[in-house]
């Protein structure tokens, strides 16, 4: 009797864990297409820590793992990697042509990454599989489309998005972006903005705004249906998405409007510093001047810099005593000795370093961001895409200076050098930062998962969307009100001046009539009969 019971305790025990475990564990794809590596580490370090917490996670990404991990299922898209080579060659020429080479750019790479990542045949093998999910997470860089997956599992999405909030995301959760005070990502504009600028950030994000809904949205309609079997629309899909997870955070961004449903986890792709090699720790040591840490991504090799450019920066770095650390693709230069060039370096490890003084990038996002993160100032050398308005932002925030690639020379590459290692503002600026960063109720990681399992929970959290994603951008932005308003006070002044021209018209004949009888009578001395 006695060993029955116990035998009926532990089975209780050992379905109540089953359950517990069932309920606690759920199954989520995650998705990114855009084969650059800091698209690919944002959904990786989310797509790992659900894993690491007992998710199954399958995960379809362009850089599948070589060692696998526990929990989380590689779905390979390698296939849109010779494509997107292919694209990149024309970002130099178009690039040149501003926001609508940008944006050209976008629309040929974003058709192209949506048809690839459908056609893939392990994408294709999982649709006609008889998996399910409790919740989708996509990495939303001009890949609406891909919402169509989602649709197919019957499952909520989550947008995780590569940037703040701003006009790529705002128009899908109906959230305000107003020119007047948000400056274009794209653009050179801080939060504070003249006249003259406000009115040329108002007709840059109109153009954004418009190119969306002409060119984009049409094209995103069309390829939703082609590639997913259903009634509904593009529409009923998109923007029904529950959350968008944003790399923001007021340490690093502007402080602007966000709905419930756009949660901002800045800092969260930032893993605990590992162990560096013995030859970086000792380099890092021994640095008794400090060390500059001299990286401009992986999108543009330092390669690419011109002749006249690299001499400057070496020139400059030969007159400081301070150590630098250069991530080069090319070993064949000709470096003064406090240099070290490497072809590779573990950047976020190598910030986390207390004698590294400064940071000189391309300003782009995450690299702004690990920089705060570790309290290092910038030297931001920005290039293309949201890297000027980045680095406007941080020369805003006084932790950084700027010099721009094509106006860069030996004399303001030293000046900016020694106005950043000997002024102590920008130290002092930057910790201040990298302190608001650390200071939150949860870590940027835990807030994310948490967020993503309580879209879970609440089957999608309807209720933290606005009714604003159920308007058309037209009504959104009031423009259907104003064109009525506009037609309403036209077509009445119109009437009324009829009216009062047709009354004019009459009192005139009218007086001229008096007028000509009284002449008559004058004339003739009597009047007319
Ligand atoms: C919209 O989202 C909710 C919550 O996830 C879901 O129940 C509903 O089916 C979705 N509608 C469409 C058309 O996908």
């Amino acid at each position: 009797m006695f060993c029955q019971l116990t035998d009926m305790k532990l089975s209780v025990v050992t379905v109540f864990v089953c359950i517990f475990c069932h309920i606690n564990s759920s199954k989520i794809l995650v998705i990114t297409s855009m084969p650059s590596y800091s698209h690919f580490t944002l959904a990786f370090r989310l797509a790992k820590e659900l894993a690491d917490r007992e998710h199954e996670v399958s995960f379809i990404n362009p850089y599948p793992q070589k060692t696998p991990i526990k929990h989380l299922k590689d779905i390979s898209i390698e296939e849109v990697k010779p494509f997107v080579a292919e694209v990149r060659k024309t970002f130099a020429a178009l690039g040149e042509w501003g926001s609508i080479g940008s944006h050209l750019i976008d629309l040929r790479l974003s058709v192209g990454l949506i048809e690839h990542t459908f056609n893939s045949t392990n994408v294709q093998n999982l649709l006609n599989s008889e998996e399910s999910f409790d919740v989708v997470v996509i990495e939303h860089f001009i890949n609406e489309p891909l919402v169509g997956i989602a649709h197919h599992f019957k499952a909520p999405v989550i947008f995780l998005a590569p940037v703040a909030s701003c006009f790529r995301n705002n128009y899908i959760f109906g959230n305000p972006g107003p020119s007047s005070y948000v400056p274009d990502i794209l653009g050179i504009y801080t939060k504070h903005m003249n006249f003259w600028q406000r009115l040329k950030n108002f007709i840059m994000m109109s153009f954004h705004d418009l190119w969306r809904e002409l060119v984009m949205i049409p094209k995103y309609r069309t390829l939703f249906k082609k590639y997913t079997k259903t009634d509904f629309e593009l529409d009923d899909v998109l923007y029904n998405v529950s959350l968008i997870l944003t790399t923001s955070h007021p340490s690093i961004s502007d402080a602007v409007p966000h709905f419930p449903n756009i949660i901002e986890i800045g800092g969260y792709h930032v893993f605990p510093p590992k162990k560096l090699s013995e030859d970086l720790q000792d380099f890092l040591d021994t640095a008794t001047e400090g060390v500059i840490l001299f990286s401009m991504g992986s999108n543009l090799k330092s390669k690419d810099l011109t002749l006249n450019v690299r001499n400057a920066v070496l020139k400059s770095f030969a007159k400081i005593k301070v150590k630098v650390l250069w991530k080069f693709e090319d070993d064949l230069l000709e470096a003064p000795s406090n240099v070290k060039i490497m072809s590779w370096l573990p950047q976020q490890d190598v910030l986390a370093h207390p004698n590294i003084k400064c940071f000189i990038t391309h300003g782009g996002l995450l690299s702004t961001i690990e920089a705060v993160y570790h309290g290092v100032p910038l030297i931001g050398i920005p290039v293309f895409g949201d890297q000027r308005s980045n680095v406007a932002a941080a020369v805003n925030s006084g932790y950084a200076v700027s010099v721009p690639l094509d106006e860069l020379t030996e004399e303001n590459f030293s000046a900016a050098l020694s106005e950043i290692l000997y002024n102590a503002r920008y130290r002092n600026n930057v910790k201040q930062r990298s302190k608001i960063m650390h200071d939150q109720p949860l870590k940027p990681i835990d807030s994310a998962v948490y967020w993503i399992e309580h879209v879970i929970r609440h089957k999608g959290a309807v209720h933290l969307r606005s009714s604003g994603s159920d308007l058309k951008w037209y009504s959104r932005g009031m423009i259907d009100i104003l064109t009525f308003l506009g037609f309403t006070i036209l077509i009445s002044t119109l009437v009324a001046y009829s009216i009062l021209k047709a009354c004019a018209k009459k009192l005139f004949l009218r007086k001229k009539k008096a007028k000509k009888s009284s002449s008559k009578i004058k004339k003739t001395g009597q009047p007319l009969k």
